[in-house]
Parts: structure tokens; C-alpha cells; sequence
């Protein structure tokens, strides 16, 4: 069904602030799905685009079930654009694929800012000897965008290519990657955490290890993203003029300081920073953002959730608000869903937002998943 054969196009490397070594590459894919078909009209204006929000949006209603038809099998041909880093001494032994969320680009993982404070990546693999390979999703920066940002990209064809980028790394395909991993770490933020568990969902051995950060199963706030980021038609910023029509972004960084900042964890020229770079998303993406982790999942290896006390579209603002005393935090939850998970852990990390990268507490975000990852026996 999924089939890749890895071409090269990388830059030369070594980058100025660590010592990790960092390639781009351009991995083309060929992969089908079965994706929804929707009565939807994609939004070609900015009144449209804020209808569309306000149907997602209804209370006791259920926009994605009632604009339902059918379903399709969507496939093609496509290119992802991604940047695969390792040691300087060498390849880790463990890759970490890096599935970025609604909002973001791959820079997510490896956010410049202040000389690389913030990076993921370079602490991933400068201080724990981790590979990593971070990659736009499909229809997303670099990689080839949707023409049909309503039937074509939603989030099950994109789960086809980190499925089928997995393959490629395990069967050593990845042209300019010749390393052999001893394991595979899925490692997802927020929309990228749905896809996470959608690719081990329907393909449990897929995966080594995963970590899903910035997410729940609770739907009940998805609401208060939808409408909080006060989405307008992408291709009339500027930065964002080459997508095609339909695919929304907010109109200013108030839409994603609501989404992604939490009061008094930031710094507010990251936020500007992260609006300036900021990625649109498909309505697609949206009427296919829940029902996926709404099914339990036989997934049986190490499952870590790293989610943000006053994450906004998966608790609401308060994880901890959970109104059941047995309920440590509304992510814990979870545990339910994966029956067969090894040591399933849910972490709260104090003061945070939903935007755990770009955030003070970064930090503890970082080491919350690091001494996770060594204590399953997923150190590299
Ligand atoms: C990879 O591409 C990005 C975006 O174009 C660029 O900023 C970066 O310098 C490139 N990295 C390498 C190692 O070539
Ligand atoms: C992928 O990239 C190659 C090289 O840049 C280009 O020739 C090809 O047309 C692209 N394919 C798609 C589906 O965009
Ligand atoms: C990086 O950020 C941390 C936490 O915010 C801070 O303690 C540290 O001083 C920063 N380091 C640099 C080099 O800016
Ligand atoms: C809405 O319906 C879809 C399709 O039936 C389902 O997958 C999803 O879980 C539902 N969403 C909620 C919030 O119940
Ligand atoms: C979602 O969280 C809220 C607040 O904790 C809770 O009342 C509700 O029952 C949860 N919904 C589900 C489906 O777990």
C-alpha cells in the first residue's frame, strides 16, 4: 500500500550553535488512505471561514458525524520535506520521528529563538545522543501542499506518510540515512500526537515508544481552540500567500496566544516569533482532528503523555478540573484507551500552555520525556 523511495536534495550541515549534524531532505512518498467525504463548501472568504468555525464550534452537535457522506480512498503522490539530525559522533540508536501540531512547521522541534534555547531537538541530540527526524506534515511548509483542503487533507492521509516514512527508516530507504536504528520513538505534538495515535492505533507494532504531548481524549474543549483562534482564509497573510484557498490561520497572535501560551510562561517576543512562522491548517484537518483517538488502542509499548496544566484545547485550561476525585488529571484518562500500553504515565507540567516547546517550562517538558524514554529502555 505504502511505498517510498528516499531521493536526496540536503544542504550541507553542521550547524553554527550545537554539535549536532542536520541534513534536509526531500523524501518523496506515494501513499493511499481512506479518508471522509464531506458535504463541506471550503471556505473561499474570511465570513466563510468563521461560519465554518462557528458549525465545528456547536454545542450538542457534531459537525464532522452530520456533514458525513462517505468515504473515499484519496492517493498520490507527494514530497516531504524533513531534517534528520544526529550526533556528531555518530547515528543514536534510537530515532525520534517528530510529528509537529496545527499551528507549526517542523521548526516546532527545533526553534531557533535565542540561539536554540528552546530546541528540542539539539537537547535531543546533543545531550542525549538521540537521531532525530522532524518533518513537515504533508500539506504543510515544504512538503506538498492539499489541493482539496477539505476531502484530501485530512488527518488519515497524513498518517499514511509517517507510516510509510517509518517503513522507509526501518527497511534503511531514507536515501542519505544509512543508519540502522535499533528503535523507532514516535514523539507527536497536539494534532501530530492524533496522528501518533492513529499510525500505532491501526498498526501497533509500528512504534518503539511513543510520547504524545499537548493532548487528551477529552473533546469537550476542542471548541475553545476552534473559536480562540479566530481563524481567517491563510493565503491573505502575506506569509502564508502561496497556500491554497481553504486552508485557515488566525488573523493575528492573539489566536495563538490563546491556543498555545498560558498566562505568565512566556516570553512575548516568542509568541510574536511563533505567529510570524506560523503554519495554517485544512478544515479537513479539523473535521478529522477528534474521531480518530476516540477509540481505544491495542497498542503494547511504552505510552507517555506530556500535557500542559493550562493546556486550552484538551483541558479546558485546567487539567486538573477533572470534577472526579479518582481522576488525577483530565490526560490520565487516557490510561482507559490503551488496555495494553507498558508503563502508561500522564505528566502535567505545572504553569504550562498547550505550546510546551515555546514555553519557560520547556525545561521540565524536556526532562519529563528524556527520563521517560531511559527508564523503558529507550535511551541512545
Ligand atoms: C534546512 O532548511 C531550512 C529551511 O529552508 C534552513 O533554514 C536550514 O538552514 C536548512 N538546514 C540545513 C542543514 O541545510
Ligand atoms: C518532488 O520533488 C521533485 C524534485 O524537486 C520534483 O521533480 C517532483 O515533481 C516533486 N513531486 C511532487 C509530487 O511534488
Ligand atoms: C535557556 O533557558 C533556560 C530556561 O528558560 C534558562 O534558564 C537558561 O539560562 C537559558 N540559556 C541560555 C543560553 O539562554
Ligand atoms: C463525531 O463523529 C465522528 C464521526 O462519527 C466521531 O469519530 C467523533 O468521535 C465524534 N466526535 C465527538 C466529539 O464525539
Ligand atoms: C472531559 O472533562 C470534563 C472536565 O473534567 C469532564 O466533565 C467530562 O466528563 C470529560 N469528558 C469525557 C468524555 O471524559
Amino acid at each position: 500500500m505504502v511505498k517510498a523511495i528516499a531521493a536526496a536534495a540536503f544542504a550541507a550541515l553542521a550547524s553554527t550553535a550545537a554539535a549536532a549534524r542536520c541534513q534536509n531532505l526531500t523524501i518523496p512518498i506515494s501513499v493511499s488512505a481512506r479518508n471522509g467525504q464531506f458535504d463541506v463548501k471550503n471556505p473561499t472568504d474570511n465570513i466563510e471561514a468563521t461560519n465554518f468555525a462557528l458549525r465545528m464550534a456547536r454545542q450538542g452537535h457534531n459537525y464532522t458525524m452530520e456533514s458525513l457522506i462517505g468515504y473515499h480512498t484519496v492517493s498520490g503522490d507527494y514530497n516531504i520535506s524533513a531534517t534528520y539530525c544526529e550526533p556528531d559522533a555518530g547515528p543514536g540508536q534510537v530515532l525520534q520521528i517528530l510529528t509537529h501540531g496545527i499551528g507549526f512547521d517542523r521548526s516546532y522541534w527545533d526553534f531557533s529563538y535565542n540561539n536554540y534555547n528552546y530546541s528540542y531537538v539539539r537537547e535531543a541530540v546533543d545531550q542525549h545522543g538521540y537521531s532525530t527526524f522532524a518533518w513537515d506534515r504533508l500539506g504543510i511548509g515544504m512538503s506538498t501542499r492539499f489541493q482539496d483542503p477539505i476531502n484530501e487533507g485530512q488527518l488519515w492521509i497524513e498518517t499514511a506518510a509517517v507510516q510509510s516514512l517509518t517503513e522507509s527508516f526501518r527497511n534503511q530507504q531514507i536515501s542519505g540515512v544509512s543508519a540502522q536504528f535499533q528503535n523507532i520513538v514516535h514523539v507527536g505534538h497536539s494534532f501530530g500526537s492524533s496522528i501518533t495515535y492513529a499510525l500505532t492505533a491501526a498498526n501497533p507494532g509500528v512504534s518503539d515508544g511513543i510520547v504524545l504531548t499537548g493532548f487528551s481524549q477529552n473533546a469537550s474543549f476542542a471548541s475553545q481552540f476552534i473559536l480562540g483562534s479566530n481563524f481567517i482564509i491563510a493565503n491573505t497573510v502575506s506569509a502564508l500567500s502561496s497556500y491554497p484557498t481553504g486552508y485557515l490561520a488566525p488573523n493575528s497572535p492573539v489566536g495563538a496566544h490563546i491556543d498555545f501560551f498560558a498566562p505568565g510562561d512566556f516570553d512575548p517576543d516568542v509568541l510574536q516569533v511563533a505567529y510570524m512562522n506560523g503554519q495554517p491548517v485544512t478544515p479537513g484537518e479539523i473535521l478529522t482532528l477528534v474521531g480518530a483517538s476516540g477509540a481505544p488502542n491495542s497498542y503494547g509499548g511504552p505510552v507517555l503523555i506530556v500535557t500542559g496544566e493550562h493546556d486550552t484545547p484538551y483541558c479546558g485550561g485546567d487539567c486538573f478540573a477533572t470534577g472526579d476525585p479518582q481522576l488525577a488529571s483530565i490526560p490520565a484518562a487516557s490510561e482507559m484507551f490503551f488496555p495494553n500500553a507498558q508503563n502508561f504515565y500522564a505528566a502535567i507540567i505545572p504553569g504550562a500552555g498547550h505550546g510546551l516547546n515555546l514555553q519557560y517550562s520547556h525545561t521540565m517538558s524536556y526532562s519529563t520525556i528524556f527520563n521517560y524514554l531511559s527508564q523503558n529502555g529507550l535511551s541512545s
